[in-house]
């Protein structure tokens, strides 16, 4: 794992930016997994403005979405469907023929795990990965515990990812099951980017550099990998 410090979430934002316009003009079809949260906001603005600025064709591109809440409407503001939508494909106009999410609402789980399984073994592997880290050092929603050859799978989610999640919606919501790419897709991925950013992140980044890796911390999965990349504006 490769440490790259910022000065601020600005030039950390403007980092990922640039990494995913890059993936882009290396492959014009370049298969980008998204993830949600607080963390990739700024990142997903700066690329639509530069996309905007630049006109950079992304005609081709593909975008696979890193993970969803269970049972919630996708309508709902906090949903990861929503999300992307709000922050990339709706300024950037892109069709859904680009995009792959997972259904929150699917009936049979089994089913959509392996809809995704064989997207990623059609598409892929991913060329570009973007990561936050949970605050128990999840990965998407790999809890603490997930075993690292899994697949694309739902999960209960751990009491910490039920409560820290209740900030991305307007009203109190039942966050008790998560679906998420697991941990297998993850590390073929070609490049990625685990981003970290602001104070309460600071225990958890601690926890990755300072542990041995195991699946009680989840990120640890990236930690002995060349391909990975810890960004992030705090001082570690
Ligand atoms: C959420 C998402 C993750 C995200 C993480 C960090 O629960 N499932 O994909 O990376 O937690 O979120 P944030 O960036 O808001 O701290």
């Amino acid at each position: 794992m490769n440490i790259e410090n910022y000065t601020s979430y600005a030039a950390l934002s403007k980092a990922v930016a640039e990494a995913m316009i890059a993936a882009i003009k290396n492959k014009k079809d370049a298969l980008i997994c998204v993830a949600t949260g607080n963390t990739p906001i700024g990142a997903y603005q700066q690329f639509v403005l530069d996309v905007q600025a630049t006109g950079l064709d992304i005609s081709k591109v593909r975008f696979v979405g890193l993970d969803e809440w269970l049972n919630l409407a996708p309508e709902n503001i906090g949903t990861c469907y929503q999300f992307l939508h709000n922050y990339l494909f709706n300024p950037l106009q892109i069709p859904q023929h680009q995009y792959k999410l997972f259904n929150g609402l699917a009936k049979d789980m089994k089913a959509e795990c392996s809809a995704m399984n064989e997207y990623l073994d059609l598409e892929g592997p991913i060329d570009l990965l973007l990561l936050g880290i949970g605050m128990n050092g999840h990965l998407g929603f790999n809890e603490p515990g997930t075993p690292w050859h899994y697949r694309s799978h739902a999960i209960n989610l751990s009491e910490t990812t039920q409560v820290v999640g209740q900030q991305y919606f307007n009203a109190p919501m039942e966050l008790k099951k998560g679906i998420t790419l697991g941990p297998a897709d993850l590390v073929r991925s070609k490049k990625i980017l685990l981003m970290a950013n602001g104070i309460h992140k600071q225990t958890i980044v601690k926890r990755l550099l300072e542990e041995e890796p195991g699946i009680d911390l989840p990120a640890s999965l990236l930690k002995n990998l060349n391909h990975v990349h810890l960004m992030t504006d705090l001082t570690v």
